[in-house]
């Protein structure tokens, strides 16, 4: 029996932007997605997904969690025809849309099957594999919820060509989020390409906005480092405009959004493919997070209370 991990997480700053090169900050929120794997006679792999999910997640990626086990397996050259193995997916990570759900299950699979079949595999090793498994997922992944599934942490994340820059960030110490589930799954395929299509029909207005999430981008990671919350959420709302303007956000997430922020939140913004999936509010302090998280379930939304940068 093999067994590993893959870390849940959030984009606080520049998704969709990264894929075409963009810098993106990302974040691990202590959740977890766990696989067992276990070898046994026959042939073939066989799923059995025991997550806690959002109503409807699972089977609306099940032929893409198919798709992307095959890839895998292909990837680290495992040959099913004379074994059969049964994968086992757990852990505290609800599968949804927004919180990394597919590479957390694609970096705990490799894990676990390195585990498994002692190919004794180094985080970058899982992190390509996982990276594989996500094309059964996005198609064209930039690589960033892959690297956040596989080592966790805050990082700073730049896609160039076939290669990628992740830098490790500190905070000065973990601060509260909420992170606010609109319960609609969304198909990261379908949104990406969207902003593809849009993005070259519309290339002098997309081209500004873009120059403005490169240069959000720089200005954030300086917040953090200085551990200024305050210019920081007003960063996380100029970024959520950007995601609005390039239209991949939807009426439940600005919702969520003008709530937590009616609530005293720091800043709020959309987060992960959009069109649905999960909304983060920065909240510092137990309180503030208590009582942007009890508004948006009064108003019948899953909350999730966490934390960034531990
Ligand atoms: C999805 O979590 C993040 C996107 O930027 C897609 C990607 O980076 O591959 C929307």
């Amino acid at each position: 029996m093999g067994t590993g991990v893959g870390f849940g997480k959030v984009i606080l700053f520049n998704e969709h932007f990264v894929v075409y090169g963009l810098p993106a900050i990302v974040s691990a929120i202590g959740r977890k997605t766990t696989a067992v794997v276990e070898k046994g006679s026959g042939s073939g792999a066989e799923v059995n997904d025991c997550r806690p999910e959002t109503p409807g997640y699972k089977a609306e990626k099940l032929r893409e969690q198919q798709e992307s086990v095959q890839r895998m397996l292909k990837f680290m050259n495992i040959n099913t025809e004379h074994n059969h193995f049964k994968i086992t997916l757990g852990g505290d990570l609800i599968a949804a849309s927004g919180v990394g759900a597919s590479a957390a299950s694609c970096a705990a699979i490799a894990r676990a099957f390195s585990e498994e079949l002692v190919l004794n595999y180094s985080d970058e090793q899982v992190n390509q594999t996982a990276y594989e498994g996500e094309k059964g997922y996005h198609g064209t992944p930039s690589g960033i919820d892959n690297t956040a599934a596989t080592y966790g942490g805050l990082i700073w994340y730049r896609r160039g060509g076939e290669s990628q820059i992740m830098d490790r960030m500190k905070l000065r110490k973990p601060v509260e989020v909420v992170m606010g589930n609109t319960g609609i799954v969304a198909d990261t395929k379908i949104v990406v390409a969207d902003v593809k299509e849009r993005k070259e029909k519309e290339a002098e207005k997309y081209a500004q906005i873009f120059k403005n999430a490169d240069e959000l981008a720089q200005k954030a990671r300086k917040q953090l480092a200085a551990f200024d919350l305050p210019n920081l959420g007003i960063s996380m709302n100029k970024n959520h405009e950007m995601l609005q303007q390039i239209g991949v956000s939807c009426d439940e997430l600005d919702v969520l959004v003008d709530l937590a922020r009616d609530n005293g939140a720091l800043g709020a913004k959309m987060t992960g493919t959009g069109r649905g999936g999960y909304m983060v509010a920065l909240t510092p302090g137990r309180e503030l997070q208590e009582r942007v998280a009890v508004e948006i379930e009064r108003k019948g939304f899953q909350a999730l209370r966490t934390t960034i940068g531990t």
